[in-house]
């Protein structure tokens, strides 16, 4: 048997190593309430199949999922729609921004995958289906509810206020969508309803419990119950690794080694499939919009555990 790493010890190595560093990157100014967050905060959460919690820093303090809402909206539209989606939305990375528009057009409005803008876009269309916005609202937040355990975990109604005043680029994207037939409610109820997906507020310690199926062949070593099959959340999984940082998934592929999913509020989520769910945040970006400190506090962490999904 492997040696158990010690995961406390190595979340305060990272904290003491990277805190000199705290307040790099730059917030997400294009959404204003997000641009308000104070950029040296951070927080680390590490849950290992076995229950246990350990957390370093601001691990328990809430912020935005924006993006990292997209595998929970992957995952329920696998849920309601089976693998028919895939005739929505492609599965390669896009090696573009997360809300880039030229591909959308090159490629008919087709989204090149699910976790860019425009391919989460789609799958919220999906959500919608036979659902008013209000149902798919309260459908996702139900669903994190449960997976996280945590009735208490809420949409921040000033974010999803802040974005749909600011949002044009993805009211582009939606109306281009529209267009090719490639979204099939209106516009305005789709994006509702997206933007509120990315306004779920959670601490890192919620996002990794949420995260925990994911680690564990789809089904929850806690509570026990199988939130979806082994192969559906290895493709998961799958997903996050190739597509879940746009265009520095594969930097993040080599670095780090593990799916993981970012999001505009600084937050990763990262699975050890076998061992751990693990959340980050630190709120200042990198270029790619992709917490800068985040992915270097995963790349120390997967070093010193040595989980990594190649061996
Ligand atoms: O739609 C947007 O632009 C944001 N609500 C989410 C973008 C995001 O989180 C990209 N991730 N790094």
């Amino acid at each position: 048997m492997p040696e158990q790493p010690d995961i406390d010890h190595i979340l305060r190595e990272i904290y003491a190593t990277l805190s000199p560093r705290f307040g790099e990157g730059k917030v997400a100014d294009y959404i204003p309430q997000l641009a308000r967050v104070d950029t040296r905060q951070f927080g680390m959460a590490v849950l290992t199949l076995d229950g246990a919690t350990h957390l370093v820093g601001d691990a328990e303090t809430a912020f935005s999922i924006q993006s990292i809402s997209k595998v929970l909206m992957l995952t329920l539209a696998l849920g309601k729609h089976g693998e028919s989606i895939w005739n929505r939305v492609g599965r390669e990375p896009s090696g573009s921004a997360f809300n880039s528009i030229v591909q959308l057009e090159a490629e008919h409005g087709i989204p090149r995958n699910p976790f860019i803008n425009a391919g989460a876009i789609v799958m919220t269309d999906l959500l919608l289906a036979g659902h008013t916005p209000r149902e798919a609202i309260g459908e996702m937040i139900r669903f994190v509810r449960s997976l996280a355990d945590d009735e208490g975990i809420v949409i921040d109604q000033a974010v999803a206020k802040s974005e749909q005043a600011t949002g044009d680029r993805n009211r582009a994207l939606a109306y281009f969508m529209h267009a090719y037939g490639a979204i099939r409610h209106p516009v305005d109820h789709v994006l509702g309803v997206y933007f509120h997906h990315c306004a779920v507020a959670m601490t890192c310690r919620q996002l990794a419990r949420t995260g925990l199926f994911l680690a564990n062949d789809g089904r929850d070593p806690v509570g026990g119950g199988s939130v979806v099959s082994r192969s559906r959340a290895r493709r998961i999984n799958a997903m996050m690794l190739t597509c879940g940082h746009y265009d520095q998934s594969g930097d993040f592929a080599y670095r780090v080694g593990l799916p993981g999913k970012s999001g505009v509020g600084g937050g990763i989520l990262a699975i050890a499939p076998g061992h751990a769910a693990i959340a980050v945040w630190s709120p200042g970006l990198n270029a790619q919009g992709n917490s800068l400190l985040g992915s270097v506090a995963l790349e120390m962490l997967a070093q010193r555990t040595g989980w990594s999904v190649f061996g």
